[in-house]
């Protein structure tokens, strides 16, 4: 919220007598920092700010708040309830979900443990240490062993019912086996591995979407995505470390409820360490700060606790937190190094994107020279000069990033970076499209633009073109042997083989796996022509729908928002981006070049047939090879899907179904023997 809406009472005079103006205007400026840091965070899930700096300006604003209590104001961030979604039931948790109060030092780690010790007098104490994953806190209930609902945290007493979500998640149960609870609120951490958030982020970028600033931000944001089917392809996983509401054998420790949970088959932590002492329990914390790394996880910090139930009960929580646990959060790995020079990319789109050229250092294992500093905003934020001494870091352990400067060090030669009025590749003016931030190079015919969409065309993700690499690419557009994408399919060896490092057999495969790209199936051709928001899920969707490249060109705006998958961005992208002229040309020179553009699907003239909007899935031994039965079901209107998704509305499952049949039982989808689905044809 804009400083200026905050509600300070700024006539008032007596108070003007004991608030400095100073400090009022520090707290409204911190206020609107906190807020429009919580947009980007919770709204978003797009966060500009580190965690660490984040809780810096939050414990200030406290602070100064406590300090003059007659300036909190209602709207005042520290006063909002924050995390719910939108579109979303909300439900109540059956006991509260707290929050852990962070600590960034040792001696905060000893005064915990002091406190401690006060409070349970010359009683034995043995606390537990996990690691802290940086993900989405969860709630599940189960009953009797099954489970009933998945709650996010919300405001700690109220959660967003995401139970279709969580159930797309492969390591959570829908069955607790063994000697299971009457009643299970179970807690956890939702999160994407570091592995699956960079392919993520990598799709993102190819379908021109913003990247996840980190594995949180992007666990956050496909949690709250509406269709359950996207959730799953996001390949989300979940630990568990807690209860909540609890009827079932006695536990009586932190280590028990761990091994409770493990046994019913519940993710958990694989190892945790012990500690009777603050030595013993820095210990451990700085034992746990050399593997985090290594976690598949991101982690961002170690949770003691207590680890007696009876003793974690009588030291109780404040109103916030409890006071038996506390997160200790690790120092993200650093390093200084200099800020060479600021480049500018030029995009597949034409976004030009200054990059920090850093002299190589090394940060959490790995080396660094380049980073993205996203837009001239950013820099500015930020005050980089080139020459600049400059803090680096990765951001969620895996994007580096420049995230401060140590002006002090600054000699005065330091040089102010401004983008360019023309862009570097072609000396075209740029331009800013209304409501973006980005800047782009106004020339269609740009040559690095063409390079990027070149370079996409022939990626793993799209036509799959072996041994059409960046260098390679370079060299055919320098030599003016590709003007187009659809150039490729006209090169010619005699064309190839005078550049560099293009001997006989390199040219004979790089010809011959453009020929074999001429049949590819239709979705990757889909994903490869680069349209706004369609990366590989929707060229994939768009190419099960519409069959052809031809159908596509037909639809309609509402055809495509009859998609369950699209949305009205995509929809208006696809649409615009079809009609604009050098799209036809170039799906025209593709067509002529042979391109395989879809095959009609004779289900489509089946439109009344009487399975008309069912989606159906084989499984098991069927009398007729699978490929004629599912003719069959398309010849009826039906739709035929490889796997079983809370979209499929009947299994067909023949002797011996498996795996499919299991899966379509805990999705409660209708199972249909082949006697069942003879007469349901008929
Ligand atoms: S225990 C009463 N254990 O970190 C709260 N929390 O910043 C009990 N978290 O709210 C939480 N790993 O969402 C606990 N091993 C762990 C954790 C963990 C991650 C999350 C959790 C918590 C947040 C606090």
């Amino acid at each position: 919220m804009p400083a200026h809406q905050t509600q300070l009472d700024f006539s008032n005079e007596k108070k003007e007598e004991i608030v400095p103006k100073q400090v009022m205007e520090h707290i409204s400026e911190l206020r609107r920092q906190v807020h429009y840091h919580d947009k980007l965070y919770y709204d978003d899930a797009m966060p500009e700010i580190s965690d660490r700096d984040y809780d810096h300006l939050y414990r200030k604003l406290v602070e100064l708040e406590k300090k003059y209590p007659t300036l909190i104001a209602t709207d005042s961030p520290t006063q909002r309830v924050k995390e719910r979604a939108e579109g979303f039931q909300s439900a109540p948790h059956l006991v509260p979900m707290q929050s852990l109060e962070n600590t960034y030092s040792e001696e905060e780690v000893r005064d915990f443990i002091k406190r401690l010790e006060k409070l349970l007098p010359s009683e034995e104490l043995l606390l537990t240490l996990e690691p802290k994953i940086d993900g989405v806190a969860i709630s599940l209930l189960y009953e009797n062993g099954k489970l009933i609902r998945g709650l996010t945290r919300g405001d700690g007493a109220m959660g967003d019912d995401v139970t279709r979500n969580i159930k797309t998640i492969s390591g959570i149960p829908h069955q607790l086996h063994g000697n299971v609870p009457k009643l299970l609120e179970v807690r956890g951490e939702v999160y994407l591995s570091k592995k699956i958030f960079t392919q993520l982020n990598e799709e993102r970028d190819e379908a021109g979407l913003p990247a996840f600033a980190n594995p949180r931000n992007a666990a956050a944001g496909s949690l709250k995505q509406l269709d359950p089917a996207v959730v799953k392809e996001r390949q989300l996983s979940a630990i568990f470390y807690g209860s909540g509401a609890y009827e079932g054998p006695e536990i009586k420790t932190q280590l028990e409820v761990i091994d409770a949970l493990k046994k019913w088959g519940l993710p958990t932590h694989e190892t945790t360490w012990e500690a009777s002492t603050s030595e013993e329990a820095l210990q451990a914390i700085c034992e746990l700060g050399k593997i985090r790394h290594d976690y598949v996880f991101e982690t961002d910090g170690a949770v003691l606790k207590v680890n007696s139930l009876t003793q974690q009960s009588r030291v109780g929580s404040t109103s916030k937190a409890p006071r038996w646990a506390i997160a200790f959060k690790y120092e993200p790995e650093q390093a200084e190094t200099r800020l060479l020079d600021i480049t500018v990319q030029v995009g597949r789109t034409g976004i030009l994107t200054p990059v920090a050229e850093l002299e190589p250092v090394t940060v959490a294992g790995s080396r660094v020279a380049r980073a993205t500093l996203h837009n001239e905003e950013e820099i500015l934020r930020k005050d980089l000069r080139i020459g600049d001494h400059v803090m680096i870091e990765k951001a969620g352990e895996v994007i580096p990033a420049v995230v401060g400067v140590l002006k002090e060090k600054r000699t005065g030669h330091e040089r102010h970076f401004k983008m360019p009025e023309h862009c570097p590749a072609c000396q075209a003016a740029v331009i800013k499209k209304e409501g973006e931030v980005a800047i782009r190079c106004s020339n269609i015919q740009c040559p690095a633009q063409l390079e990027r969409q070149i370079e996409y065309f022939a990626s793993r993700r799209a036509m799959d073109i072996a041994g059409l690499g960046e260098a390679v690419v370079a060299q055919l557009t320098e030599a003016r042997l590709l003007k187009s994408v659809g150039d490729l399919y006209q090169l010619r060896a005699e064309q190839l083989l005078p550049l560099e490092r293009m001997g006989e057999k390199s040219v004979e495969n790089l010809l011959r796996s453009i020929d074999e790209s001429r049949t590819r199936p239709l979705w990757r051709l889909l994903a490869a022509l680069g349209i706004p928001h369609v990366g590989v899920t929707a060229a994939r969707t768009l190419a099960e729908h519409f069959h052809t490249i031809e159908r596509l060109q037909a639809a309609t705006i509402e055809e495509l928002l009859a998609i369950e998958e699209v949305g009205e961005i995509m929809a208006k992208s696809i649409y615009e981006w079809l009609r604009e002229p050098r799209s036809i040309v170039l799906l025209n020179q593709l067509k002529k070049a042979g391109v395989h553009f879809g095959e009609e699907d004779r289900s489509s003239f089946s439109a009344d047939g009487p399975l008309r909007g069912t989606t159906w899935v084989l499984t098991g031994t069927l009398s007729q090879p699978r490929d004629d039965i599912a003719e069959l079901i398309r010849q009826a209107g039906g739709k035929v899907s490889s796997s079983v998704s809370a979209k499929t509305t009947y299994l067909l499952a023949g002797e011996e179904a498996g795996s499919k049949l299991e899966r379509a039982k805990k999705l409660k989808v209708q199972v249909v023997n082949e006697a069942e689905f003879r007469k349901i044809i008929n």
